[in-house]
Formats: structure tokens, C-alpha cells, sequence
């Protein structure tokens, strides 16, 4: 799915050299690197401010705990996404409320979050999915409307933007705030974990801040409880040796993504990705769907292909979330998508020999 080596290979003198400044400092927390990060991350998503973290999770973590949530306040989100932005909501105290998802875009659906707003709703995290935008703005009016937080999850979307009211808006710019995932296999990926919260709203900033570094602002005084989720000074020392890369990947991946694209035109089996025409897609995932989805996925394993199934489970129908009430057929786009999904690699070091490959393997299952 994914060729780390191929691009360490290519910018290895860059990563060592910030990473060697760092060892032969020995400073390894909050070191300078980690607000050069943040500056640069915030300058990228058109944002005031950005606060580093532990990860991804994290991102989603600090942000609801701001909120102060109370027991049985509700948060809705998506179904359709990896596990962390639903246990986040779990895990900062309130509960989370699952609507159903587009199936061309499959993010979530705003005319499904109106629905499911009560006088407990606290707040919104739309995720932008595999790389392409949620409807923004459709969702603050929303929020607005309603007095609710909206907090993007943008795990898979760094750089990702959509034309609001014929201007370009980035990824984390328009909501409360925005998260990023530095995880190893995301556009931006560190070497090893990592995340960031975006805003432009200096006293959350400030809450954020307080937050990662056990709730105070003063050493050894602490005005709430927070946690310890600071950015590791290493990580932020690859990355930003990796950030100047960014929007070249991205748009390795946009071409790749092409490729497939054209490829699967003729097929009445294989259903291509959709990108909304609003959106600029960084394809951090791309996700086909496809009829007998689970014997394609063997077929392909078989012959060694890259493969993987994002997400074969929706989180409404999580053992965990069984305590929510959902059942089988409660959300039932976010349950086909589940059922129909298969991501092919599309990482930008990926060669048009080992495309060709995966396109024939994947006709050949088909014919
Ligand atoms: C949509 C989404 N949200 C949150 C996360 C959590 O990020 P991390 O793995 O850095 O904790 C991920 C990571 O895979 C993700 O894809």
C-alpha cells in the first residue's frame, strides 16, 4: 500500500541532517522545530494558530476536552472513518451520534446532521475522508444555526481544500478548529506519531496549549487538568524537513489517482472514486467500490497486490458503541460502503510499471 523506503530513499540527506541537528543538541522536547512546525502548518492551512501533539487522536482529544463536555452531551460525526474520532468523543466524556454519509463523496451528510441535532448537542466533527473535503459549507450554517463546535477532521486531508463562495478554503480554516494526523502513512507522515490541532481562535489556542502540557501555563501550576501530548521535538524536526515535499506528493498522488481513474473508465464493475467538484483531493487513501469486494481483496492479496479495506466495520455497529443502540440497517449507506470499499496503493513513489499491475490484476478478477 505504501513504499516508505522509496521516499526516504529520495530525501534521506534532508530528514538525517534535521534530525542529526536535534540528536547533537539533545534537546528533545519543545524544541525550536516544534513552533517552526506549528508556524508552517498554520501558514499551510490558512490558520491564526496550530498546536503540536502526541497524534492524531490526540488532535481530537484536546479540542473536545475544551469543550467541557458534560455526561450524556452529544457530538455528532461520521460512522464511516477510522476508530479515533468516535473514541475521542467517548473518551472526553460525551456521547457520540452517528449519521449517515454521502455515497458519492463518502463524507458525512449534512441534511442527516440537522436531523439528529438535540437541545444536547455540543458539537460536530465532520471527517474529510480519504483526502477530499466534507460540504463545509453547508455544515457551519448549520452549527451556527445551533450553537455548536465544529472540529474537521482532517487526519487524512493535510493541504486538502474546497471552493466556498468561489474561494479556496483549506482543510481546518473554516470550523472551531481543525486536527491533523502526522501518523506515518498520511501525506505528511513523521516517523513515528504526531498530530495538530489548527484554529483561529486565540483563547482556544491557549486552552489547547494549556491542555498538552498538563493545564498549566506556568510550570507547576496547574489551572485545570490537562494531559501530556506534546509534539515530540524529533518528529517535528522530520517533518518539517518533509513539508517543503507536500504539495509535490499530493500531486503525485492526484496524478496517480488519474491513472486509475482512466483505467477503470470502461469497467461496469469497478466504480472509481468521485471527487465533488468543489473539492481539491490529496488522495490520501484511494478507495474503489467494487461487487464481491472480499473475494477481490483475497484475489489481490494472492498475488501480492497492495490492498486494504477502509473501513470494514461502521462504528455504529462497534461492540463497543453497542451501548448507543444502533443496529444493522440503521445507517445504511455507511453499511454498503463498509461492505463495498477496497483502497488500491496510490502513494506518489508508486511507478506506472506497478500501477499497470494493479489495474491488470484487478481487470483480471472482473473478466
Ligand atoms: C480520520 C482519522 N482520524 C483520526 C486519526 C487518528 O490519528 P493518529 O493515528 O495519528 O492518532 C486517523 C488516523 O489514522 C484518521 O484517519
Amino acid at each position: 500500500m505504501l513504499d516508505l523506503v522509496a521516499q526516504h530513499r529520495a530525501i534521506r540527506d534532508e530528514v538525517m541532517a534535521a534530525m542529526t541537528a536535534v540528536v547533537e543538541r539533545q534537546g528533545f522536547i519543545m524544541g525550536p522545530e516544534v513552533a517552526q512546525l506549528e508556524a508552517a502548518v498554520a501558514s499551510l492551512s490558512a490558520t491564526r494558530f496550530a498546536v503540536g501533539c502526541a497524534s492524531g487522536t490526540d488532535a481530537l482529544l484536546l479540542p473536545l476536552r475544551a469543550l467541557d463536555l458534560k455526561p450524556g452531551d452529544e457530538v455528532i460525526t461520521t460512522p464511516f472513518t477510522f476508530f479515533a474520532t468516535a473514541g475521542a468523543i467517548h473518551n472526553a466524556g460525551g456521547r457520540p451520534v452517528f449519521v449517515d454519509i454521502d455515497p458519492v463523496t463518502f463524507n458525512i451528510l449534512p441534511e442527516a446532521i440537522e436531523a439528529a441535532i438535540t437541545p444536547r448537542t455540543r458539537a460536530i466533527i465532520p471527517v474529510h475522508l480519504f483526502g477530499q473535503m466534507a460540504a463545509m459549507e453547508r455544515i457551519l450554517p448549520i452549527a451556527e444555526r445551533h450553537g455548536l463546535a465544529v472540529i474537521e477532521d482532517g487526519a487524512q486531508s493535510i493541504g486538502a481544500r474546497r471552493k466556498v463562495n468561489g474561494s479556496w478554503r483549506m482543510t481546518g480554516e473554516l470550523g472551531t478548529c481543525g486536527t491533523l494526523s502526522f501518523f506515518p502513512s498520511k501525506n505528511l507522515g513523521g516517523w513515528g506519531d504526531g498530530g495538530m490541532i489548527v484554529t483561529q481562535d486565540e483563547a482556544f489556542a491557549t486552552r489547547l496549549l494549556r491542555q498538552r502540557l498538563h493545564g498549566g501555563s506556568v510550570q507547576y501550576f496547574h489551572d485545570e487538568v490537562g494531559t501530556n501530548s506534546r509534539l515530540d521535538t524529533l518528529q517535528a524536526a522530520v517533518l518539517l524537513a518533509k513539508l517543503p515535499h507536500l504539495a509535490a506528493w499530493s500531486e503525485a498522488r492526484r496524478r496517480n489517482a488519474a491513472r486509475y481513474t482512466a483505467a477503470f473508465a470502461g469497467s461496469s464493475d469497478v466504480r472509481a472514486p468521485v471527487t465533488d467538484p468543489a473539492n481539491e483531493h490529496i488522495y490520501n487513501q484511494y478507495t474503489l467500490r467494487v461487487p464481491r469486494r472480499d473475494a477481490l481483496l483475497k484475489h489481490l492479496q494472492a498475488r501480492e497486490i497492495g490492498c486494504a479495506i477502509y473501513y470494514p466495520l461502521s462504528l455504529h455497529l462497534q461492540p463497543c458503541f453497542a451501548y448507543l443502540g444502533y443496529r444493522e440497517g440503521s445507517l445504511p449507506v455507511s453499511e454498503a460502503a463498509s461492505r463495498e470499499v477496497i483502497s488500491l496503493p496510490v502513494y506518489p513513489e508508486l511507478s506506472t510499471a506497478q500501477q499497470d499491475a494493479v489495474v491488470d490484476a484487478v481487470r483480471a478478477f472482473y473478466t
